[in-house]
């Protein structure tokens, strides 16, 4: 089976590629590299030994988009490419609006031209927004109340994924929505590379401990949570991966129609309790100071799985140890990512 994986080069369609690849997939990448580098597909090489196509190009260039599809067939697309910081996402609204929203409808005409009709979306635990108790599960009613446009991206698009399934009911569309992806390939050579001061929790703390920022500020330890910080699921990269792969294992099983699944691991860990399992990673602790609070932070969030172990027979195995382990590895090859 050909698979087409959009945004490839990056974090997470990097990792899939690999298991993708692993399992003997032909495997096609769209990325206009926006946040992400060529250089990437020559670590999925090294580690495969299989090259991926790639092709650079941004899903909003349809013409462009259709030759892709013309020259390539491919028989599933799994849909990463998009904008995803939380926080700058309020700022330039219309840039997330446009990249994200446009890239998918183009994105959906061009397999319907080519009868292209198996889809993973990559969603987020984010459209649950602030309104529903933990542990989350997929039948939880999602009011439109997310807390930024990226957020409501994703709301949007699993309504249009929904409407279209509806219109065309030979379509399959599985909605997966991630929790907390860290960690990285255990060779150390592929990895999260955020451009900038980062914003989420573990690769500041990678950059910390190989030296390139002070110390992690915590936002805020006055939580209704039992030391005070957040709680969140964190999921490892490779374990979110093969999430994919289940997914895909669903179109070869003769279709699904539309499917939602949330991929965590059913566990919550605090602040306080990765920052820990960090210091034990690296053998020293892990400088910080606790601030404020971080606007639109929920206390706790994490997944209930049962529902993705049930129907596709997936489940995460790996522990936050392994996490940490591996995203330092990671961190502590490429001090500066994927710089060239
Ligand atoms: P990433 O930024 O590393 O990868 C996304 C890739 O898409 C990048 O390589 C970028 O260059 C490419 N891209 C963006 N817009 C494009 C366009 N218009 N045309 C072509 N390529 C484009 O992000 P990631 O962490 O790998 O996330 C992948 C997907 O998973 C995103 O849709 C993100 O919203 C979603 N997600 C991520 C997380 C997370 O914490 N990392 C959590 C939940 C959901
Ligand atoms: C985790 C915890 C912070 C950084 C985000 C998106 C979500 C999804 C995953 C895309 C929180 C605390 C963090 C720091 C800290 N992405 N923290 N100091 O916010 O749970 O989820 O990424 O869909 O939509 O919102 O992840 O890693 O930013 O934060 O104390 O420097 O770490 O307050 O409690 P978050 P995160």
């Amino acid at each position: 089976m050909k698979v087409l994986v959009t945004g490839g080069t990056g974090y997470i369609g990097s990792h899939t590629s690999v298991v993708l690849l692993e399992q003997n997939y032909e495997v096609v990448i769209v990325d206009n590299l926006c946040n992400s580098k060529e250089m990437v597909v020559d670590r999925i090489q090294a580690i495969t030994g299989k090259r991926p196509v790639f092709y650079r190009c941004d899903l909003r260039d349809e013409a462009r988009l259709e030759e892709i599809f013309r020259a390539e067939r491919p028989d599933a697309v799994i849909h990463f490419a998009g904008l995803k910081a939380v926080g700058e996402s309020p700022k330039v609204p219309l840039k997330y609006y446009d990249n994200n929203l446009s890239s998918t409808l183009t994105l959906l005409r061009v397999m319907e031209a080519f009868g292209v009709r198996n889809l993973v979306f990559s969603s987020s635990a984010t459209v649950y927004g602030d309104r529903a108790t933990p542990p989350l599960r997929e039948d939880a009613p999602l009011v439109f109340s997310a807390t930024n446009p990226y957020g409501f991206t994703k709301i949007m698009i699993e309504q249009i994924l929904t409407d279209y399934c509806k219109a065309n009911p030979s379509f399959n569309a599985v909605l997966l929505r991630y929790f907390n992806p860290v960690g990285a390939h255990e060779s150390g050579t592929m990895g999260e590379d955020p451009s900038g001061i980062p914003n989420n929790l573990a690769p500041y703390i990678t950059q910390t401990l190989v030296g390139k920022r002070e110390k992690l500020h915590i936002f805020g330890n006055d939580y209704p949570t039992p030391d005070g910080t957040c709680i969140r699921d964190y999921i490892h990269v490779m374990d979110l991966a093969k999430g994919h792969m289940a997914a895909i294992g669903l179109f070869e099983r003769g279709g699904c129609g539309l499917k939602v699944y949330n991929l965590g691991t059913g566990h919550g860990f605090s602040v306080l309790e990765v920052v820990n399992a960090f210091s034990r990673a690296a053998g020293k602790p892990v400088p910080y100071v606790i601030d404020g609070r971080r606007e639109g932070d929920l206390p706790e969030s994490y997944a209930d799985c049962e529902k993705a172990y049930r129907e596709m027979g997936w489940k995460a195995e790996k522990t936050l140890d392994d996490m940490c382990r591996d995203a330092l590895r990671w961190q502590e090859k490429n001090p500066n990512g994927y710089a060239e």
